[in-house]
């Protein structure tokens, strides 16, 4: 009796194991609403010298007549998507495949393909969003450093303080994932051989193991270097100049 209510109920865990995956999904919800909402209007993106970084670089074509920010957007929600650790995160909060170790899945039993079929397997080319990303991130840091050019000459303001931070966070990002760390100390025999690869390989491995935190707070930082320069543009704060 007892093993039969064990079988049919959906976990035997007594703690919150829910509110991971329910805070999870509740982020990543507003984030896709809002960076959506954003990409589309194409509007109060830029307040000299701070750009959006959802609009860096900002691409001007006369062929495309939505916003161009959609030209660019597809390489970081793309390496995002297919984020190792992001992929963990919202197979559990958004497809309950499983929500929890040790909680049932949502799909049938010997469904489960991992990411062995379409459309799954298409997470395995996160290895090129990096790359398309790290194109990315060389603009947001010419964008950040631009920040630092007001029209009476050099000065930091607050904004400026604001896309150095962006810049730096996602750097961390992009340096903890785990297919630079392949790429730095991958398909090596023997380390000894390549002390430099190896020393970088180091560094890499310890921010790797911290990657969920960088990617939790360059995701808030892109949002909120964004609404930053939104709410500039539209008259709502005044950026305060420090030097
Ligand atoms: S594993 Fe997360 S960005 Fe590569």
């Amino acid at each position: 009796m007892a093993n039969g209510t064990a079988q049919s109920s959906i976990t035997m865990r007594k703690d919150a194991w829910w509110v991971a995956p329910l805070v999870t999904a509740t982020i990543l919800s507003i984030f896709g609403l809002y960076s959506t909402w954003r990409a589309f209007s194409h509007a109060d993106f830029l307040v000299q010298p701070y750009l959006s970084p959802f609009y860096s670089p900002y691409l001007l074509a006369s062929w495309w007549p939505l916003s161009p920010a959609l030209l660019i957007l597809w390489a970081p929600l793309g390496f995002r998507a297919t984020c190792y650790y992001y992929r963990k995160a919202y197979y559990r909060s958004f497809f309950m495949a499983p929500p929890g170790c040790a909680v049932r899945p949502l799909a049938k039993e010997g469904s489960y393909a991992g990411e062995t079929r379409f459309p799954f397997i298409l997470q395995n080319i996160h290895r090129y969003f990096f790359y398309a990303a790290g194109v990315i991130l060389i603009f947001l840091w010419i964008d950040a450093l631009h920040a630092f050019k007001f029209e009476d000459g050099f000065g930091i303001g607050v904004g400026t303080i604001v896309l150095i931070i962006n810049a730096v966070l996602l750097s961390m990002y992009s340096l903890s994932c785990h297919s630079f760390r392949h790429l730095v100390g991958g398909k090596l025999d023997v380390f000894s051989k390549c002390p430099t690869r190896f020393r970088i390989w180091g560094k890499v491995s310890v921010w790797n193991e911290h990657h969920m935190f960088w990617a939790w707070v360059s995701l808030f930082s892109v949002a909120l270097a964004d609404l930053y320069v939104f709410l500039l543009a539209r008259g709502v704060i005044t950026d305060i100049r420090i030097i």
